[in-house]
């Protein structure tokens, strides 16, 4: 199971749902007594799903360090996606943030999600293939797209899953009702939070590049063009550092999620 830590969960999912729930909409949140956040890591989908529904909103991960945070906001159960630890018919809502990407088979965890539920089932997955970056360093956005097509093609699970989950549900024996876009956007700007300062060094150290070294190796990307990438991504770095101290740095960055909502058929 790959491993996510809190500070990167943070990083990733600040401001997410907070400029518009309209993609969430389909879920019926007003209407739900029980739901279950499957992967639901640091809880950041949960506390949503928990302002927006007067029902209980229960989070399960398998990881517990990850739980311990999420147990702030909601109650928490460890649990595996493909054994969830709750009878039939436990929930009228399962739902799932950016769990199936990371999954060897989206389809068997969406059909455990429909044996604990009695009405609906969501997935809200990423297409990192079309994330798009818009930067005040040149280089920044060619070097990312390098970057990630190069985890993409050696990750083994379906990073860009995106609206294709649809066909996992499909696969599952569940009818899809809709499926939504949200874009999350997030904007690095002057004055820079320490999060965008804690960032700007991890890329002039190459620290980033590294944690996914491993993955990328995987794929068809050779040491020697690793290392290429890493000497470029470190001299970009070190541009956005310069262009920080004289607050002259801009970053946008979408990244494309989908929400597919499905209904479990009645036995
Ligand atoms: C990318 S994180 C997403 C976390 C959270 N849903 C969010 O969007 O912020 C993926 C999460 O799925 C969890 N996970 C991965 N495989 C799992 C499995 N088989 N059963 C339960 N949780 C799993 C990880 O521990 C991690 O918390």
């Amino acid at each position: 199971m790959r491993e996510f830590s809190e500070s990167y969960l943070s990083r990733t999912r600040e401001g997410m749902w907070a400029d518009s729930r309209e993609a969430l909409e389909p879920l019926a949140l007003d209407t739900r007594d029980r739901i279950l956040d499957v992967g639901c890591g640091t809880g950041e989908l949960s506390r949503v799903l928990a302002a927006e529904s007067p029902g209980e909103v229960i989070g399960c991960d398998a990881d517990p360090d990850l739980l311990s945070a999420a147990d702030a906001h909601v109650p928490v159960v460890a649990g595996d996606a493909f054994r969830l630890p709750f009878p039939d018919d436990t929930f009228d809502l399962v739902v799932c943030q950016a769990l199936l990407i990371n999954l060897p088979d989206p389809a068997a965890a969406i059909a455990e999600f429909a044996r604990v539920s009695t009405d609906l089932v969501a997935a809200v997955e990423p297409d990192n293939a079309a994330v798009e970056i818009d930067s005040s360093v040149d280089a920044e956005d060619d070097l990312e797209r390098r970057a990630r097509g190069a985890y993409i093609d050696g990750v083994p699970t379906d990073v860009a899953l995106g609206a294709d989950a649809r066909e996992e549900f499909d696969d599952a024996g569940l009818a899809v009702l809709e499926t939504r876009r949200y874009d999350h956007v997030r904007t690095v700007e002057p004055p820079y939070s320490e999060g965008a300062l804690r960032n700007a060094r991890r890329k002039a150290t190459g620290a980033g590049l590294a944690d996914d070294r491993e993955t990328m190796l995987s794929g068809p990307l050779t040491e020697a063009e690793y290392d290429d990438l890493r000497g470029s991504w470190r001299e970009m770095g070190r541009t956005v550092i310069e262009q920080m101290e004289a607050e002259e740095y801009r970053r946008t960055e979408a990244v494309p999620f989908f929400v597919t909502v499905g209904r479990v058929p009645r036995s």
